[in-house]
């Protein structure tokens, strides 16, 4: 009999309730055990709910259960939350988390801390909501080195530019239907901001590259500044706004990361992608390009993989967990200062000297938009001194 704790009754955790108990039977089927919620932590009194029975508000009761074997946190952020995993994997007890920031930023120590404790610590929903993304990528590619990582990693701001376009609504109505839906985080600043997408990246390129990558090495620029005007004019270059997570490795085993917005081709299958939907295409020396896609945010898809790995850690314990990452590897961080691309860049008046020049329908006097040559950042400000600049886009070669 394995017995499972939830802490934090929030979306995420009151969708794992939900798909633990409404789909029990067939979950310890495939568990070859019985497994049974025991335990909800949260602060708050929910006398209505189908789960009354199970709320407590002191986690040093599951914590001292000798019949809890795997915990689920599901509370976010790095204050209780990590509190509550040590606790719970000193106690050897195995941790299952949808905690993108935990996991980014303590990772390496966690997964130690669980080996140490014959535990497992499982985050396949942390990144990608309900995509298998990290078994597939750390199991089923181990025979690759990893050259990229390029992905749709923030539901949110995914269907922020979804809603933009196919609606013409802006920027902030957009987000209050995503916060609406439960795709958002508590404060979506980490969201449109692309802290959120940053972490993702950092827990891709960890279990990738084998080494801890950190949120702060990561430039990160997110999507507050794109306008429908934007929009228009990536229509009109056959192309969609899209906010990219990238990893890109060199032969030396030294990583570009970066997170910013890029105008992204239709013909590129991430350029398809809509809504809240994420897509990660991971590129290995063996395989070469492989895709992962579904629903990157919401209560059931998220719960989906969580109890996927409730089901990982019941069923083998310690041989379920990911490998140790090594120690985080400042000089293999590169810049992305230097890496060439074509530019999107809208000019208030005025022309550039080189590029193609794209044309929408009213827009504003005086404006104009244009794809640049390849160029590096450094080079593109130098074109763009002394010009009223209004958008800066990285095009995705
Ligand atoms: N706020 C996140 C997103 C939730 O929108 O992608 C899933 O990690």
């Amino acid at each position: 009999m394995v017995k499972v704790a939830i802490l934090g009754f929030g979306v995420v955790g009151s969708g794992v309730a939900e798909v633990l108990t409404g789909n029990g039977a067939g979950i310890s089927k495939k568990a070859d055990d019985l497994i049974e919620l025991k335990y909800i932590l949260d602060v708050r009194d929910i006398p209505d709910s189908p789960f009354a029975g199970c709320f407590v508000k002191d986690f040093a009761v599951i914590e001292a259960d000798p019949e809890i074997n795997v915990v689920v946190e599901t509370i976010g952020g790095v204050g209780a939350a990590l509190d509550f995993t040590e606790r719970a994997l000193k106690a050897g007890k195995s941790v299952v988390s949808s905690n993108k920031e935990l996991v980014a930023t303590h990772g390496r120590r966690l997964l130690e801390l669980a080996a140490q404790n014959n535990a497992v610590y499982l985050f396949e929903a942390s990144v990608g909501g309900g995509i298998p993304i990290l078994r597939p990528l750390s199991e089923c590619m181990a025979a690759n080195d990893i050259l990229e990582i390029c992905g749709i990693l923030n539901g949110t701001a995914n269907y922020i530019f979804t809603r933009m376009v196919q609606d013409g609504i802006p920027f902030e109505q957009a987000l209050k239907g995503a916060q609406a839906n439960g795709y958002a985080e508590q404060n979506p600043a980490a969201d449109v901001e692309g802290m959120d997408t940053c972490r993702k990246l950092c827990i891709l390129s960890s279990i990738a590259f084998g080494w801890h990558l950190l949120p702060e090495q990561v430039p990160t620029t997110g999507i507050t500044k794109i306008t429908l005007a934007d929009e228009a004019y990536a229509a009109a270059s056959g192309r969609r706004i899209k906010l990219l997570g990238r990893a890109i490795a060199r032969e030396d085993g030294s990583v570009c990361p970066y997170v910013e917005p890029h105008f992204v081709s239709l013909q590129d299958p991430l350029g398809g992608v809509e809504d809240v939907f994420n897509a990660i295409k991971v590129k290995g020396d063996a395989v070469g390009d492989v895709m992962f896609y579904g629903r990157g945010a919401g209560k059931l898809p998220t719960a989906s993989a969580v109890v996927a790995d409730v089901i990982a850690a019941a069923r083998q314990l310690t041989r379920a967990g990911y490998h140790p990452w090594q120690e985080n590897r400042p000089e293999k961080v590169l810049p992305a200062d230097q890496l060439e691309s074509a530019w999107y860049v809208r000019l208030a008046e005025g022309t550039l000297s080189t590029g193609e020049k794209l044309t929408i329908a009213g827009g504003e006097p005086g404006e104009s938009g244009w794809i640049t040559q390849p160029m590096t950042r450094g080079q593109l400000d130098a074109l763009l001194a002394d010009r009223k600049v209004l958008s800066v886009i990285r095009v995705l070669d």
